[in-house]
């Protein structure tokens, strides 16, 4: 087990052996759990009781007479049918506390399998405006890519922005028409759609315009190099933009991330080539495609995955074939995770299905899509801005930091001004991000500036104060966080008890997080640990008691704050010192 720390996971590991000479077997599951009597039950003696025809309060009873449990726990128990209850003896807790203390990895092992994961996310499309979508991409993207790093995974980040196809004849005569200033304007400042619903007006009212902008896509096909270079300025502006918008967000994008679409268009010809001698090509309606099992449509009829037109040309489903082939092949992954929304599932199941099926996608090597529901407004519809447009990215947080900054000024007045704007952008982008990340991704959830940025709740703002008040302790004590994390630690209040527990929960929290890509589970985590955190701080006073319990708390305390930090930072959000 990766979670050294963990009291279940070592108790775990005890038992196994004991569990092993009962069943005569290895690979016997003692079944830890957590428990809302005791502080964690062993469940593993009912099932194998079933297995081997015994009777379970027995095996429980067989378990007690090994005294594995003697050595950690301070009470067993056999209930009911022959659960075993256990409490956890404080020295144990403690010790296991202490260990953790002085990690800079907080008991977090590094993966056991290192793997090469490729994270495809973000992607917004040259000359359009990003909307709540990419928001969501991005951030989720982001987090995943922070954990998986830090668990020592070989992390290649995607940006697989929309930079190539048809609309690009008609945007880039547009830009010789309005001339490369006056674009440049409008698309570094982030008018994105403005520039695109221009160029499509013209396209629909101008005959001539149409013969241009067509003949413009044959010319950027065939890589003529003026058009190209036009076609690299175009992309050059859209990317200004989104490095700001990145930037403000505070992901960990660059441009050596960009594989966008136009990226694979050279290596679509060998991907279709490679269908076609796998013999996995057929025709339909003139088309050529590949039939996946399993795909249908409403009649019932095999779905066609569509890899060229009749027209002779390659699809969106064939670009990210490609993107299978490099991604495994060039760059070896063995983790493709896909960062999109849930409508496009059936289109990625597709071409997952199919690159099995030429066997580009073998076992260990898996894709994954990551789907996330969408953002909706306080009338429960699709996000949009009051003008019915889709809102700008970039308003959003700006209004997001101005919203912060006047929370900040009414409950901190003595911040100077610096210090309040750096704590509010924290707060302000750590709010927005958090309430994406906080819902299960696959659901949708609505976008509310009052609860992202309220500081009760499960929310950043909360666990942002949670994190500097105790920071605030350590400016009062008088002590030293270094200092108070080397010092002895003793349990005796229930409080800090259930909080040393929950700290120690953490490896497990991350490892659940990444093993289903969901965020939300670390959120929650974070949330029950400043929960518990506010629950000790209640009953147990630390500056003012007695030592040694006054260090021993401080240290307590100083886990905490590591722990919250930690995790906040894991899903991309800064925990300020003070707020
Ligand atoms: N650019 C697309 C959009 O904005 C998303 C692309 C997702 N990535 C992919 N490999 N298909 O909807």
């Amino acid at each position: 087990m990766a979670d050294v720390a963990n009291p279940l996971s070592i108790v775990s590991d005890m038992l196994s052996p004991v569990f092993a000479e009962i069943a005569g077997r290895l690979d016997v599951d003692p079944v830890v759990r957590p428990s809302d009597r005791a502080d964690a039950q062993v469940n593993g003696a009912l099932p194998l009781a079933k297995q081997i025809g015994a009777n379970p309060r027995e095996i429980a009873q067989r378990v007690l007479d090994s005294g594995v449990l003697a050595e950690v726990c301070s009470e067993v128990e056999i209930a009911g049918p022959g659960f075993i209850n256990l409490t956890f003896a404080d020295s144990f807790l403690s010790a296991q506390l202490e260990v953790v203390a002085v990690d800079d990895r907080l008991g977090i092992e590094p993966a056991a399998t290192i793997r090469t994961v490729v994270v495809d996310y973000s992607a917004p499309n040259v000359a359009k405006e990003m909307h709540a979508g990419h928001l969501r991409t991005t951030v989720i993207g982001d987090a995943l890519v922070r954990m998986l790093e830090f668990l020592g995974h070989n992390v290649i980040r995607e940006n697989h922005i929309g930079d190539w196809g048809r609309p690009f004849g008609m945007m880039i005569e547009h830009l010789l028409d309005i001339g490369e200033d006056v674009a440049a304007e409008g698309l570094r400042q982030g008018d994105l759609d403005g520039f695109y619903k221009q160029a499509n007006a013209k396209f629909n009212e101008s005959i001539e315009f149409q013969v241009r902008a067509r003949e413009r896509v044959v010319m950027l096909q065939g890589y003529d190099p003026d058009t190209i270079a036009i076609w690299q300025r175009l992309v050059d502006m859209s990317n200004d933009y989104f490095n700001m918008v990145y930037e403000k967000l505070g992901v960990l994008l660059t441009d050596d991330d960009l594989a966008g679409e136009s990226k694979y268009q050279p290596l679509m010809p060998k991907a279709y080539a490679r269908l076609d001698a796998a013999g996995l090509l057929g025709e339909s309606d003139g088309a050529q495609v590949v039939f996946p099992p399993g795909f249908t449509n409403r009649d019932n009829e095999p779905l066609p995955l569509i890899v060229r037109s009749s027209a002779g040309a390659f699809m969106y489903a064939t670009s990210d074939l490609a993107c299978v082939l490099d991604r495994v092949e060039r760059l070896g992954a063995d983790l493709l995770l896909y960062v999109i929304g849930a409508p496009q599932a059936q289109h990625l199941q597709m071409v997952f299905e199919v690159a099995k099926m030429a066997g580009w996608l073998k076992p260990p090597a898996e894709a994954v899509h990551v789907a996330f529901g969408s953002v909706l407004g306080d009338d429960r519809k699709i996000l949009r801005s009051r003008s019915g447009d889709s809102v700008k990215l970039i308003e959003l947080l700006d209004e997001a930091v101005e919203r912060a900054a006047r929370a900040v000024a009414a409950k901190n007045p003595e911040l100077d001004d610096d210090a309040r704007a750096q704590v509010a952008r924290m707060i302000g982008i750590g709010a927005v991000k958090y309430s994406d990340l906080s819902t299960d991704r696959i659901k949708d959830y609505v976008f509310d500036w009052d609860r992202m940025l309220a500081f009760e709740g499960n929310t950043a703002p909360y666990l942002q104060y949670a994190h500097a008040r105790i920071c605030s302790i350590f400016r009062r004590s008088g002590v030293a966080r270094a200092a108070a994390r080397r010092s002895p630690i003793g349990l005796a209040q229930p409080q800090e008890r259930a909080l040393s527990q929950r700290l120690l929960a953490y490896p497990t929290a991350l490892a659940d997080t990444i093993a289903t890509y969901s965020p939300h589970k670390l959120c929650t985590y974070l949330f029950d640990l400043a929960q518990d955190f506010s629950a000790f701080y209640e009953h147990c006073p630390v500056t003012k008691a007695d030592e040694p319990i006054r260090t021993s708390r401080l240290a307590l305390c100083d886990v905490t704050a590591c722990t919250l930090e930690h995790g906040l930072a894991l899903l991309g959000i800064a925990a300020p010192e003070q707020m």
